[in-house]
């Protein structure tokens, strides 16, 4: 599924589009997205390149750069340009990417994490501190990008940074009440990954030309398929193994980051599920407690408790493309919003 000529891995799309045009354009669209970013991890410090190269090659499915140029078609220049240079689409779809690639050095940080897109994550390669620094040194190659597309870009990117780093630190708070945890836990949510992925669409649809109404409708769709791409996220790091998810499974459920079929678990009263609400309590370090609480959780009627409420959300989300006209674009994110929320990697 990958390809290397532009210097890089090559992901396949993320998506298949059917109308063979549009498809067309996107894979050439991507190209031009990998190269330039290739480009934009090149520092005059080898060890910088290597750093930030390390998981930028290890995969991923660049659903936030794809959603980018996605909705860049609603606004019609559907021509790739020659010269890719001064594209401000291609260059709001490096940024969302090379944001979303800083986050992941931190969070590997924050989550003792060991793996990453099927390789040794950067702190377990190196450690803490070239993971940080390699993560805050990416975030600046996109804020310097982000400067290219105009004051207004400027501050959607600020506004976005506070949102994400806002989920990532709401996500080590408990919520205030127990009523109040799918909503805490939506919060979090929607700070932490519904943020990017909306202002993918959003950057999209404001460089692709699109109008007022259609980029608001995109930021919302974005935001929804966003928080949907999170919690089926959730979901495989339970339902998963590693080889699948590329990650090890069950990380939240040992570090006691509550998601959503966790959340379902523990709103249960039976006393079949005492168990498992004692051990979804807190953080699991003994690993009989880890694998006992994972299986039992993986047979959960939550579980699909949790797949139907992302289900419902992607359509949700699809609702909001009715501004847009019928066609090969809105079924491609139409088809997206589905693909996201029956992932299985
Ligand atoms: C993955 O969550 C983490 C995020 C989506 C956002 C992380 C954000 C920060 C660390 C704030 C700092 C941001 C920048 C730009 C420097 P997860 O741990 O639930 O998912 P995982 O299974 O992929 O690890
Ligand atoms: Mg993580």
């Amino acid at each position: 599924m990958t390809d290397t000529t532009a210097g890089g891995p090559l992901p396949a799309l993320a998506l298949p589009v059917l109308d063979p045009a549009l498809a067309e354009r996107l894979v050439a669209r991507m190209a031009q997205v990998e190269e330039r970013l290739e480009r934009e991890i090149t520092s005059e410090a080898d060890f910088i390149t290597v750093a930030c190269r390390h998981l930028l090659h290890a995969g991923g499915k660049r659903i936030r750069p794809l959603l980018v140029l996605m909705a860049a078609e609603t606004g019609g220049s559907a021509a790739v340009p020659a010269d890719a240079g001064d594209d401000p689409v291609l260059t709001a779809a490096c940024v969302v990417e090379l944001t979303h690639l800083a986050s992941l050095y931190h969070d590997d940080v924050m989550d003792e994490a060991l793996l990453r897109r099927g390789a040794q994550s950067s702190n377990a390669r190196w450690d803490n501190h070239v993971s940080i620094l390699a993560g805050d040194w990416l975030f600046s190659k996109s804020s310097e990008l982000t400067a290219d597309l105009g004051a207004d870009a400027v501050r959607i990117q600020a506004q976005t940074f506070s949102r994400l780093v806002e989920g990532q630190i709401l996500e080590t708070l408990p919520a205030e009440t127990a009523e109040g945890a799918l909503e805490h836990h939506l919060r979090v949510i929607g700070g932490k990954t519904g943020s990017l992925i909306a202002t993918s669409a959003r950057y999209g649809a404001m460089f692709g030309g699109a109008s007022d109404e259609v980029t608001a409708a995109l930021t919302e769709y974005g935001e929804m398929v966003g928080v949907a791409f999170q919690l089926s996220d959730d979901i495989l790091d339970i339902a998963s193994d590693s080889v699948e998810s590329g990650k090890t499974p069950g990380t939240d459920l040992r570090e006691g980051v509550p998601t959503l079929p966790m959340l379902y678990a523990l709103a249960t009263d039976g006393p079949e599920d005492a168990r498992l609400r004692e051990l979804l309590g807190r953080p699991l370090t003994d690993d009989g407690e880890h694998a006992e609480a994972l299986a039992l959780l993986r047979a959960h009627p939550a579980m699909d408790q949790a797949r139907s409420y992302v289900l419902d959300l992607a359509r949700r989300a699809s609702g909001r493309l009715d501004v847009l006209p019928a066609g090969p674009v809105r079924d491609a994110l139409v088809a997206f919003a589905d693909l996201i929320a029956t992932r299985t990697t």
